[in-house]
C-alpha cells in the first residue's frame, strides 16, 4: 500500500484527514506529531493500527525526518503552531516549527525526490475590507499580519524555492478558517461551545463585525486529497466552500442551536492587529480538479460540531482550564 506521512496529524485538522485517508483511501498513514499543547494522540485512538502508525518527534529534528521520508511515498505536512492569540504572546515556537520544521521537510524530500504536499492558510494574505467586493485569489500578493500569518508565509516561499530551485516535487494549499470535530479549546467554535457546555459566557472579540469564511475539516481534508492526485506540481490552489459569516453572528448561532438567549456573551478586549475579513476565490480549484465542497449548510455542520463537543468532555476537558486561564490573563 502506497504510504502517507502525516506531519501534526495529531492536531485538529491533521487528526481529521487522517481518518479521513483510512476512511476512503487505500493509503496507509505514518504520523508524526511533536504532542505540543495543541496535538491530543486521543485523537487518532480509534483508527486501525495496522493502517495508522504513530511517531512522537519534532519536524525540526533533520535525522528524524530523513529516516521517515526516506520511508514513504508522500508527504502532507500540517505540523505548525496554529493560534494567532499564541503568536502575539510568545512568538518563539511560531519560527521554530512553521520555518526551520518546514525547512527540515523540504531538505529530506528533496534528498529522496518525495512528492510533498504542504497545508497553508489563507491568512498570509492579510485581511480585506468589508466591502471589498473582491475575495483572495491564488494572484493576491502576500501581506501577513501576525507572528502566526507571517512565519506561516514565509514556510510558503521557502516551498516555492525549494520547487524552483532544487525542482521539489510539491503543491500548496491555502485553506479559510476550518471548523469540525477535534478542535482545540483555545480557537473560536470549540471555546464558545465549551464555555456554554460549562456554564460560562462566550466570549467576542471587539464588536464582532470581524468576519472568517468557514469550511467543514472533512471539505479541508477531500479537497486535499483531490489536490495530492490531481494538482499540477508546483501550483498553490486555494481552499474554501463560500462560507463568510462574521463572529457575532456564529456566536448568536452556537447559543441559538444550544438552547440559550443569543445575547447571552461577553464583548471582551480585541485582538491587537485583529484582521477584518478573510474570504477565499476557490474557483482554481473547482474548474481545474473539480473540487466541490460538501458542507453546503453551515447551521447543519455547526450543529453536528456543538453535539460532538457535548459527547465528547473528556476529550476537551484536560485542556480548558488553562486555555481560561491563559485568556484571563490577556482580558479576553
Ligand atoms: P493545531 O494547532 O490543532 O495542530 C498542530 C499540530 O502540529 C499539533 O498536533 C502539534 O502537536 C503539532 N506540532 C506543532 N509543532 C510541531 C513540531 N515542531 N513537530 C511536530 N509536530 C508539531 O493546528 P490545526 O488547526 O490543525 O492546523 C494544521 C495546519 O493547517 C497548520 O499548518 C495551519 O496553518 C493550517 N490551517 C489551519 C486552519 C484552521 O482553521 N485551523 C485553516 C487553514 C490552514
Ligand atoms: P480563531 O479561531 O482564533 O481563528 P483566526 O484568528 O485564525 O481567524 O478566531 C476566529 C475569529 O474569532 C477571529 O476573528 C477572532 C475571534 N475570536 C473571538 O471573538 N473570541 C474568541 O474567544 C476567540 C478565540 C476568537
Amino acid at each position: 500500500m502506497p504510504r502517507l506521512l502525516v506531519t501534526g496529524g495529531a492536531g485538529f485538522i491533521g487528526s481529521n484527514f487522517a481518518h479521513y485517508v483510512i476512511n476512503n483511501s487505500d493509503y496507509d498513514v505514518i504520523v508524526v506529531d511533536k504532542l505540543t499543547y495543541a496535538g491530543n494522540r486521543a485523537s487518532l485512538a480509534d483508527l486501525p493500527e495496522d493502517r495508522l502508525t504513530f511517531v512522537r518527534g519534532d519536524i525540526a529534528d533533520a535525522r528524524l525526518i530523513d529516516d521517515l521520508v526516506g520511508n514513504v511515498d508522500i508527504v502532507v505536512h500540517y505540523a505548525a503552531e496554529s493560534h494567532n492569540d499564541n503568536s502575539l504572546d510568545d512568538p518563539r515556537p511560531f519560527l521554530h516549527t512553521n520555518l526551520v520544521g518546514t525547512f527540515a521537510l523540504l531538505e529530506a524530500v528533496r534528498k529522496y525526490g518525495k512528492r510533498l504536499h504542504h497545508i497553508s492558510t489563507d491568512e498570509v494574505y492579510g485581511d480585506l475590507a468589508f466591502d471589498d467586493p473582491n475575495r483572495f485569489t491564488e494572484a493576491t500578493p502576500y501581506n501577513p499580519s501576525s507572528p502566526y500569518s507571517s512565519t506561516k508565509a514565509g514556510s510558503d516561499l521557502l516551498v516555492r524555492a525549494w520547487v524552483r530551485s532544487f525542482g521539489v516535487a510539491a503543491t500548496i494549499s491555502n485553506c479559510s478558517n476550518n471548523y469540525g470535530p477535534y478542535q482545540h479549546v483555545e480557537k473560536f467554535i470549540p471555546r464558545q461551545i465549551t464555555n456554554v457546555l460549562r456554564g460560562l459566557r462566550p466570549r467576542l472579540y471587539g464588536e464582532g463585525r470581524n468576519v472568517r469564511d468557514w469550511i467543514h475539516a472533512d471539505d479541508h481534508s477531500s479537497a486535499v486529497m483531490t489536490i495530492i492526485e490531481k494538482g499540477r506540481i508546483g501550483e498553490t490552489y486555494l481552499i474554501g466552500a463560500d462560507g463568510e459569516k462574521d463572529n457575532k453572528t456564529v456566536v448568536e448561532l452556537i447559543l441559538t442551536l444550544m438552547g440559550r438567549p443569543p445575547d447571552a456573551y461577553d464583548h471582551v478586549a480585541d485582538r491587537p492587529g485583529h484582521d477584518l475579513r478573510y474570504a477565499i476565490d476557490s474557483t482554481k480549484l473547482r474548474t481545474e480538479l473539480g473540487w466541490r465542497p460538501s458542507f453546503s449548510n453551515f447551521e447543519h455542520g455547526l450543529a453536528a460540531t456543538i453535539e460532538w463537543y457535548r459527547k465528547n468532555e473528556a476529550w476537551w476537558a484536560p485542556a480548558k482550564g488553562a486555555t481560561e486561564a491563559f485568556y484571563a490573563r490577556l482580558g479576553q
